[in-house]
């Protein structure tokens, strides 16, 4: 299909897509139906729980925070690693319990984990009580299931193995006012040897430029001061459009949206990472100086059995390229302990990485092996007590590297994007730093007016700082 016919076709799915819910919606007038939706995962993830929350709120159902009480339960699933595909057949077991005593409730499943084979065989196999499962790729038919599921005695299952067309314009519910993510592509087409998601989320697709830019005009128009590009590999926006459109060109026209004052995205891998990229950040005033950039690991040899495209040393160049050209940048990353393989020596090298860089932040992940993957079936998988140990002492070494970078921040004053009204302390808010560091702070308006701060930037003065966070006085 040429782009635009497949633009127009996804029109015209889109508007059968709102038939649907209008349709749904007149079904189900008058009976103060309530949803729970809980999301595990990516930003990504959540930012789909957005679109579906758009659809239910849509259709008129409101949204409970007690699943034992919704008339709809929803989980959008993660399958990244083993822990949290189990958190969710937990829950499954749970809500079997309370189904028994609320029969006319409805369950469903969607999102990466429902990607995989062998869990929608178990899912039919032995858990009828599920009525609807779903994937990542049609998602926004959440309505026409739901409808489906309705008129039928049994469960529906409907997985797609991959979509080409990108079927945007629907309702979303945006979780903050002031902020919001927009997608600017799907899939990945890496295929890092440990890694699911190029299989539960299918080849990398961008959407238009054009259409991206129209989207966030409108969110600008609506009150957003700040979004937050996502992709999986943003780094390689672009490939498979015509013309010569890049990351960096994107980033260059977003820049020019008037009303947008934050940018910022993930995930950023590195071996994409251009030196145009590099020029954009340095020379932008808006694009935010904070970059999430994974490394995985700090050995040349595991880096090439992950099928990561560098090498260490590449990678700390890249590292010095991005600190010389955005100063005062916040770098933050992923890392595997105990990738097949992987010896203590390869283990210091990781160290070693952390120690060089200095990250503000780090995401560190034991390795979890994905069926299906070509890292299951290598051989040298490291025994879990060694992985736990050298996880451990990762993990002290992030902290304390976190915690330095908090407390630089101590005595200086910084513009901050006013989030959200504490909950547990009084007259106290908190917001976000341009480098994405959080803080919590007092002395903003006078109380009970603090709810009219949330959206606008202040300038506050950094007094104290933790781990994760840092505390201050507005001034
Ligand atoms: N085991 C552990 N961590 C993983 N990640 C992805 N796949 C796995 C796996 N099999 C981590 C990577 C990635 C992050 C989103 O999750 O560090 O960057
Ligand atoms: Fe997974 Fe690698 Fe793709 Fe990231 S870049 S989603 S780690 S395959």
């Amino acid at each position: 299909m040429t782009r635009i016919a497949r633009r127009e076709a996804s029109q015209e799915e889109a508007a059968r897509q709102k038939e649907i819910i209008g349709r749904l919606g007149k079904r189900l007038e008058g009976q103060e139906l309530t949803y729970h939706l809980s999301t595990f995962g990516c930003q990504m993830n959540f930012h789909d729980s957005e679109k579906l929350r758009g659809i239910l709120e849509e259709i008129g159902y409101r949204e409970s925070a007690d699943e034992t009480k919704a008339d709809f339960v929803l989980y959008n699933t993660c399958a990244v690693r083993e822990n949290a595909e189990q958190k969710v057949f937990g829950k499954i077991g749970f809500l079997k319990n309370v189904k028994r005593s609320r029969p006319h409730m409805l369950l469903a499943l969607c999102g990466c984990m429902m990607q995989q084979e062998g869990v929608v065989q178990t899912l039919k196999r032995s858990h009828r009580h599920i009525d609807l499962v779903f994937g990542t790729h049609n998602l926004y038919r959440l309505a026409e299931l739901l409808e489906a599921r309705m008129d039928s005695d049994s469960p529906i299952y409907d997985i797609w193995d991959s979509h080409q067309e990108i079927v945007e314009d629907l309702p979303t519910r945006r979780t903050d006012r002031h902020k919001a993510s927009v997608n600017i592509m799907y899939g990945c087409n890496n295929f890092c040897t440990y890694c699911i998601v190029p299989y539960v989320r299918g080849r990398e697709r961008s959407r238009n430029p054009e259409e991206i830019l129209e989207e966030i005009r409108h969110l600008a128009a609506d009150g957003v001061v700040e979004v937050m590009l996502l992709g999986q590999n943003v780094n390689s926006y672009g490939r498979g459009l015509p013309g010569h459109t890049n990351f960096a060109r994107l980033l260059e026209e977003i820049e020019k949206v008037e009303g947008i004052r934050r940018i910022r995205f993930m995930t950023s891998h590195p071996k994409d990472l251009s030196e145009d990229l590099i020029r954009v950040l340095g020379a932008s005033s808006k694009i935010c100086p904070q970059l999430h950039l994974p490394f995985q690991s700090g050995s040349s040899r595991i880096l090439e059995r992950m099928n990561r495209g560098y090498t260490k040393e590449s990678y700390l160049e890249l590292i010095r390229k991005m600190k010389a050209a955005v100063p005062e940048l916040a770098l933050t990353t992923d890392i595997i302990v105990g990738f097949p393989g992987e010896t203590e020596e390869d283990f210091l090298h990781t160290l070693d990485v952390v120690d060089q860089v200095g990250y503000d932040l780090a995401y560190t992940f034991l390795y979890s092996k994905r069926t299906g993957t070509p890292a299951a079936s290598m051989g040298e998988q490291v025994e879990e007590e060694v992985a736990k140990e050298r996880f451990n002492r990762l993990l002290a070494l992030c902290n304390r590297q976190a915690y330095d970078k908090s407390a630089a921040h101590v005595g200086k004053v910084f513009e901050v994007l006013v989030e959200a009204v504490n909950d547990r302390e009084n007259g106290i808010l908190s917001g976000r730093l341009a480098n994405n560091h959080l803080v919590h702070f007092s002395g903003a308006p006078a109380e009970g007016f603090l709810d009219r701060a949330v959206g606008t930037f202040l300038q506050v003065k950094v007094t104290g700082a933790k781990s994760f966070y840092l505390t201050g006085e507005a001034i």
